[in-house]
């Protein structure tokens, strides 16, 4: 780190690396570490480094923990950063320092931010671009809960399967963190009727009371047939995978003539192989998303997305739920309680 710092300060004067100096700049913070793939998380103390003129330094408060958290822990993720690294791809805080490029916040703005992993820590430097601004009266730890799961949802249902008012989504994992996003924007964004589907009784009960119409226990017999006794032989018109698998392959038996399906996610560790000829027979489209890759692909959807979601949280018309928060220095047992299916909705880390 501390060479790293000099041939920073050899690149650039310390007046264009830093419009603002921060008073704390050579204090350490501490992060959660991977430094070997498949083993607990440690926690260290790590040296700040100079912010480049495009970038922002913040003081996180909350760190969302997300399924691609633990696969990338794992090396089972689509992306693998170099170890040792710190995980963690979303957060909310407040700006510590400003590079002298930076136009769109200033020191002590509230924000969120996503796009790279570092942001399980006490700070992380984000490129201005990948911050947004929380607005009033928007906690913090609401705005935490929103940028990967609420953009996923999103995404998922408008830009992928383009879900009209009035249609049927069927979502399974749907008392997990991205579940619980979909049924919020499914119902009081777009008012279609959801059909929640988990793993458990009081994940349905929990799913209900967040505004789905029906839910499923998928734990204690078929889906394909369960959803069938709700709606008929007509079937669902959307669903929404976060599971793969058997779960994947009854919820596209469960789909109506032009239904749309969206894999989001192989929460079960299977994935399966589609059958061509289901989607021949209704029409059927299947369809991925990989909501953090329209960062590079697609800049103004990932950016605009966001910003709707906290217009929604700051007009009430959505409602972020949060599971469980957990300290910096619980993390590797956060970790446990989403692999070990017991989590609902957002799992936060707390660095305050
Ligand atoms: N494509 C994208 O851009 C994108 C974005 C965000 C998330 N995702 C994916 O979406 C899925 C959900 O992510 P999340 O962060 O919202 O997680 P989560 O729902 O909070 O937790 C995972 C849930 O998956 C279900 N599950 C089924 N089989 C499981 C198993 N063998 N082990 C663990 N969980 C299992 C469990 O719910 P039940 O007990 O109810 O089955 C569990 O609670 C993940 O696969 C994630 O990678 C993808």
């Amino acid at each position: 780190m501390a060479a790293a710092a000099a041939s920073w300060g050899r690149c650039f004067s310390p007046v264009r690396l830093c419009r603002r100096a921060w008073r704390g700049s050579n204090r350490h913070y501490r992060a959660a570490r991977c430094n070997e793939l498949k083993q607990p998380l440690v926690i260290e103390e790590l040296a700040p480094r100079p912010v480049l003129p495009h970038e922002v330094r913040v003081d996180v408060h909350f760190c969302g923990l997300n399924f691609a958290d633990i696969l990338v822990c794992r090396g089972q993720y689509q992306k693998k950063p170099p170890l040792p690294f710190t995980p963690g791809m979303e957060f909310a805080g407040i700006v510590m320092e400003t590079g002298a490029d930076v136009s769109t916040v200033k020191e002590g703005d509230r924000v969120v931010g996503m796009g790279s992993f570092n942001n399980m820590a006490e700070q992380c430097i984000m490129d201005q671009k990948t911050l947004w601004k929380v607005p009033e009266p928007v906690s913090l730890r609401d705005a935490a809960i929103l940028p990967i799961t609420y953009n996923t949802a999103l995404m998922a249902l408008e830009r992928r399967a383009r879900t009209q008012p009035g249609e049927t989504v069927l979502v399974t994992a749907a008392a997990g963190a991205t579940g619980l996003a979909v049924i919020d924007v499914a119902t009081n964004v777009l008012r279609a009727k959801v059909i929640a589907a988990a793993g458990s009784d009081e994940k349905c009960k929990l799913a209900m009371q967040k505004g789905a119409r029906w839910s499923v226990n998928y734990s204690q017999g078929g889906l394909k047939e369960a959803v069938r006794k709700l709606v008929g032989d007509g079937g669902v018109n959307v669903v929404i995978d976060n599971v793969g698998g058997d779960v994947f392959l009854e919820a596209l038996r469960s789909l109506a003539w032009e239904g749309r399906i969206v894999v989001v996610g192989f929460a079960g560790g299977t994935i399966p192989s589609v059958p061509a000829n289901l989607l021949l027979l209704k029409n059927i489209s299947a369809m991925g998303l990989y909501m953090s890759r329209h960062l590079d692909q697609n800049f103004p959807v990932y950016y605009e997305t966001l910003a709707s979601a906290l217009r929604y949280c700051q007009e009430g018309r959505i409602r972020p739920h949060l599971g469980a928060v957990f300290k910096l220095e619980e993390v590797n047992d956060a970790f446990h309680y989403v692999t070990q299916r017991r989590s609902t909705g957002k799992v936060l880390i707390s660095l305050k």
